[in-house]
């Protein structure tokens, strides 16, 4: 659906992004995982039209689409979320989200003094959609609050409700986790796999958790320095070693392995056969 080539991103002399390249397949929840500075958000900011890119190509559906602005893209059904959570604060939830369409697509209100009644009939379906939406998100309840008022998940879940209102195709979600309660990130999660599976949305995952990530995300990619350093199952990329090490820091490496050292030591004790280690566990188990 989405193919990044060779993508480089400068800000002066610094690369952020150095020859990244990916492919985002239909249908996927695709995860992107990484350290700190690994160009992550970066990524997200040039395929989406943020930042155009210093050179490489974002492909959609065949077509090129590097360097089309956020509206044009927004109209192909690509959208993004951002790592912090915007909203604006005084309106309510309900008007948050009705604000999405005429927003985004950049039409004015100028029309408003001409057509009042289809206005009135417009705004009544919007209104009827974003209720729509809050149901499927199941916080009916949030509908006439203040959006200032909800929690970092809360406005996590609104800006997904906010892909709900106009026919998002593929949805970049930047750190859905942060900030966000255990309960409040498994309704996210569970809403990301039943936008997936029911609406044929694709997304492109970006969390440092990786609970959740191992949860819903197949393929994870895992960035760093700028490029992609590894593709594969989630499983398989809480394996990889030159993974667990850029991504996990030595810290959890050594972690790993002692509890892997304190696991042979356990078999040993017991006299479990040495040689049905490792290679041979992991291979079956996959
Ligand atoms: N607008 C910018 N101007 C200059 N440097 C930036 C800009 N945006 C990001 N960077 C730098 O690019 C690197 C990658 O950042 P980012 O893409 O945010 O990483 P990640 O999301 O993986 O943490 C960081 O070192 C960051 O400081
Ligand atoms: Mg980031």
């Amino acid at each position: 659906m989405i193919i990044v080539e060779d993508l480089h991103k400068h800000f002066g002399g610094f690369q952020a992004v150095s020859g990244a390249s990916m492919e985002i397949a239909k249908g996927s929840i695709t995860g992107l995982i990484g350290p700190n500075g690994a160009g992550k958000s970066t990524l997200f900011n040039v395929i989406a039209g943020v930042h155009k890119p210093t050179s490489g190509r974002v492909v959609m559906d065949g077509e090129d689409i590097t360097g089309l602005p956020p509206h044009d893209l927004f109209h192909k059904g690509l959208l993004r979320t951002f790592q912090i959570a915007h909203e604006f604060s005084s309106m309510s939830v309900r008007e948050n989200l009705m604000m999405v369409p005429a927003g985004q697509s950049g039409e004015t209100l100028w029309n408003a003094w001409f057509h009042r009644k289809r206005i009135r009939d417009e705004e009544r379906a919007l209104a009827k959609k974003a209720d729509d939406v809050l149901d499927f998100l199941t916080i009916s309840h949030l509908a006439d609050e203040r959006a200032g008022n909800l929690s970092g998940g809360q406005k996590k879940l609104l800006e997904l409700g906010r892909t709900m209102m106009v026919d998002a195709k593929i949805v970049f979600l930047d750190e859905v986790g942060a900030g966000v309660n255990r309960t409040l990130l498994n309704t996210i999660g569970d809403a990301i796999v039943r936008l997936n599976k029911e609406r044929g949305y694709t997304f492109c995952v970006i969390e440092h958790d990786m609970d959740f990530i191992g949860r819903l995300c197949d393929p994870v990619i895992v960035m760093a320095e700028g490029k992609v350093l590894a593709e594969g199952s989630a499983a398989h990329i809480m394996e990889n070693e030159a993974v667990i090490e850029a991504y996990l820091g030595r810290g959890l490496k050594n972690k790993v392995k002692a509890e892997a050292e304190a696991e042979e030591a356990r078999h040993e004790a017991h006299g479990a056969q040495p040689g049905l280690g490792d290679e041979a566990g992991k291979g079956g188990a996959a």
